[in-house]
């Protein structure tokens, strides 16, 4: 099988193709955001390559949620995706679902935001602008610390995440918080914010 770069476009139809909730499409368009403005503050090349990998992580989550971050490599592998796309989707579910360790520091960005940007958005519905473009990284570690708060959000994946990364837990929020707002619309977080 021939290997194929895969374009945002492709990857989008992909999704489509295995997803239909709505908001699994809307998480992709979350971390895709925020992987495309980390390639950036990092000055990473291959910033289509980042955007591409946020939006396809969860492919296999919606119809094989027994074997997500596995089943993955089957699909990709048959469409001709290379290498290094399947390890960085497979090694976002490190000891949880993989033994594949982030590496890269596109790896390392993706295992750290995904479930980050849950409980940012978690927080920014419960604003009264229900926005996320007023959104502070002090709000968000104001729920950080309440651990019943949006519970199944992993907090110590995230600092293992930032650890690695070699950023302190606030710059990560903060990064994410901005690659959110650059889709606060089309993730239906702008909330009665003007932009
Ligand atoms: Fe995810």
């Amino acid at each position: 099988m021939e290997t194929i770069i895969p374009t945002r476009l492709s990857a989008f139809e992909l999704l489509k193709e295995y997803t239909s909730n709505a908001s699994l499409i809307r998480h992709a368009l979350v971390v895709e955001s925020v992987m495309l403005y980390f390639a950036e503050i990092l000055e990473e090349a291959g910033k289509e390559k980042w955007g591409v990998i946020g939006l396809i992580h969860d492919l296999d989550y919606e119809k094989y949620p027994e074997s997500h971050c596995r089943k993955v490599r089957e699909i990709l592998t048959e469409k001709g995706w290379p290498e290094e796309y399947i390890r960085a989707v497979e090694s976002h579910g490190w000891k949880l679902c993989t033994d594949v360790e982030p590496r890269e520091p596109m790896e390392k960005v993706l295992y750290t935001i995904d479930e980050l940007t849950g409980l940012i958005t978690a927080v920014a519905i419960l604003r009264p602008s229900k926005s996320i473009l007023d959104l502070t990284v002090k709000s968000v570690k104001k729920k950080w610390k309440d651990k019943a708060f949006a519970a199944g959000v992993n907090r110590g994946v995230i600092e293992e995440g930032a650890r690695s990364l070699g950023m302190e837990l606030d710059v990560v929020i903060a990064g994410t918080i901005r690659g959110m707002q650059n889709v606060a619309e089309s993730i239906g977080l702008k909330g009665e914010m003007e932009t």
